[in-house]
């Protein structure tokens, strides 16, 4: 079952209609199935939509390649299933299977929107999406010859600029049309001797003319760690002042060009410059091959280092290689307590591959490389299906470990400046409790003044036994499920691919315990939770 949130429904029927606004809804998503505009017309099953829509229910069916559900759209299913399962689909479903299923929103649109774009040809970039990374550009590659033999692309120019035909979006509300914002200060969240290294960061608005509500995500343009440019810059022999167009290389290398995993392209530009064993090595590197079983662990340097003395032209080198992708952090601060300040909170991802410490390019930026007052390029990224309910009074259940705490902590200061009176229940959870209790004064001072209503919390690694969010979550079901009934929206942030499953297979199971159904009921009654925006995802 998908766990992103869904896209937000467009409204076809007028406010003036003569429908109740359950009417209104389940039109809305009937149209919007029937104009491909959303993957489940309808929470609601025929036979409650019959007592609903009398009459309305002789409307044709949606088009075939609409009534699919989707099955592919779970981000833990590896590519091949994927494609088998869209395999007799029209090719936009295809080209949706393809994609990493994370509805992440980091290549500007969600999964379905992309292929859309892809297909309509009014984005011609194949390489946008982050969690699908190299397995996806290889199949969009694929797929897009279908397109009547239209070229298959893969632009390697790396900026900010929007795809010619896309429309430009306001200043500062897309990746397409950043805006400069100013770094504040860095915090460390975890105490020393912690084996993470997760930061509160500080980013200052003012000036930008930027807004945003709490839900919403910060994107970012990072640069490229200098050490690592130098190397790239040592293992091509080339000058860092080499003009490319109206720059120098080493700043296209820097804030131009992705040196993470290594692209086909470049391997396919190493074989043109190779001969031999090396050569046929590079082909199959380029075809997606891994002949040596290190295929995953190349990065741009480390793909360098395996075929030493090749000295590409830089120009042709930097057209090889993939453009610096932005990166998204949820915001973890409201504007209700500082409309100019924005705060983030971020793992620095770091580790060892051969000797060498990668990292993470966008996490160790701002944990390590930028000061405060330097410019970064950034924008708002809505999420318009993850927000707080309209009604203050409604209860909320926030289940966010690790980095997940981020939109949480929002939530809480943004309830806490309207004084709402609905009840708030927190599951956090890390690797440690007297290292890793992120926030852990605020949180303990939350919860003296009654804002946190309940803070349960799981440590990982405090004992033999791993204990997680859901395990808490089971232990007090009970109280979960009561929660649910008396309207709570429940939220879960942070790991797409182990954690959000396995807090899902936990939601299931506490519903069908205490809810006194069968599973099957259960996950049923869950997609309604969802399709009303009572069960909302943050995972990346
Ligand atoms: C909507 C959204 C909200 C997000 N919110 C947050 C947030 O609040 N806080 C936060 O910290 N992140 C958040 N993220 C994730 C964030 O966008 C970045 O993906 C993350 O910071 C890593 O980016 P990076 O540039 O530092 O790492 P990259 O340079 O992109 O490197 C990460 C890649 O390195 C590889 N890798 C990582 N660890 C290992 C390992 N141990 N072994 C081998 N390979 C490995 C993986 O391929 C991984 O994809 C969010 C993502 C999305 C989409
Ligand atoms: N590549 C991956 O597989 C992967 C996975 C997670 C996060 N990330 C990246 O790591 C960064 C964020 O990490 P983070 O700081 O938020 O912490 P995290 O690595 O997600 O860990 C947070 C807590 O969740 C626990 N956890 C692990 N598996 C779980 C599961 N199946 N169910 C519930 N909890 C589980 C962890 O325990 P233990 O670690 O002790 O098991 C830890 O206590 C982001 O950049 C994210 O993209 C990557």
């Amino acid at each position: 079952m998908s766990m992103t949130p869904r896209p937000p429904i467009p409204s076809f029927i007028p406010e003036s209609a003569p429908f109740t606004p359950e009417q209104r809804t389940w039109l809305n998503g009937l149209l919007a199935g029937l104009f491909g505009l959303q993957e489940s017309i309808t929470p609601l099953s025929t036979a409650e939509a019959a007592k609903l829509l009398p009459g309305l229910l002789e409307a044709p069916a949606a088009p075939a390649d609409e009534e699919d559900g989707a099955p592919w759209h779970d981000p833990a299913m590896p590519l091949p299933e994927r494609m088998k399962l869209a395999e007799a689909k029209p090719l936009p479903r295809r080209l949706m299977a393809a994609m990493g299923q994370q509805d992440c929103g980091q290549c500007g649109y969600n999964c379905k929107e992309y292929a859309g774009a892809l297909f309509a040809k009014s984005e011609k970039r194949l390489n946008l999406c982050v969690p699908g990374g190299k397995d996806t550009a290889r199949m969009l590659k694929e797929l897009y010859r279908e397109l009547d033999g239209a070229p298959a692309t893969l632009p390697a120019q790396a900026a900010p600029t929007p795809a010619k035909s896309a429309p430009v979006s306001p200043l500062g509300r897309s990746r397409d049309n950043p805006v400069y914002a100013s770094f504040l200060s860095r915090r460390r969240l975890n105490k020393p001797g912690s084996e993470k290294e997760t930061w509160h960061i500080d980013i200052d608005l003012a000036g930008t003319d930027l807004d945003y509500v709490v839900g919403d995500s910060f994107g970012m343009f990072p640069a490229n760690d200098q050490d690592l440019v130098a190397a790239v810059l040592a293992a091509i022999e080339a000058p860092p002042d080499f003009p490319i167009a109206e720059r120098t290389l080493s700043e296209v290398l820097t804030d131009g060009v992705s040196l993470s995993p290594a692209p086909d392209m470049l391997f396919q530009l190493i074989s043109y410059l190779t001969g031999g064993e090396r050569r046929q090595t590079a082909k199959r590197l380029a075809a997606g091959e891994d002949p040596d079983g290190d295929a995953a662990t190349l990065d741009v340097l480390a793909a360098l280092h395996k075929f030493p003395g090749v000295r590409p032209d830089p120009e042709a080198f930097i057209e090889a290689l993939d453009p610096l992708q932005p990166r998204l952090y949820s915001i973890s601060s409201s504007p209700k307590t500082n409309p100019t300040r924005i705060s983030l909170t971020v793992d620095s991802v770091r580790y060892e591959v051969d000797k060498r410490t990668r990292f993470g390019v966008c996490s160790t930026f701002l944990g390590n490389r930028i000061a405060p007052g330097d410019r970064i390029s950034v924008y708002v990224q809505k999420a318009p299906h993850f927000a707080l309910p309209d009604d203050p009074a409604k209860p909320i259940i926030m289940i966010g470990p690790g980095t997940g705490i981020a939109p949480f902590r929002a939530f809480l200061h943004e309830r806490q400046a309207v004084n709402a009176p609905g009840r708030n229940w927190l599951f956090f959870g890390h690797q440690r409790s007297g290292y890793d209790f992120f926030y852990e004064d605020e949180l303990v001072a939350m919860r003296s003044s009654g804002l946190l209503t309940r803070l349960t919390l799981a440590w990982s690694r405090d004992s033999d036994q791993k204990i997680y969010v859901q395990h808490r979550m089971r232990e007090v079901g009970r109280d979960f499920w009561s929660w649910l009934n008396d309207g709570a929206h429940i939220y879960v942030c942070g790991d797409a691919l182990r954690m959000a499953k396995d807090v899902e297979t936990a939601l299931v199971d506490i519903i069908a315990e205490h809810g006194g159904c069968a599973p099957a009921e259960a996950v049923r009654f869950l997609g309604e939770l969802k399709a009303k925006d009572r069960y909302q995802t943050d995972v990346y």
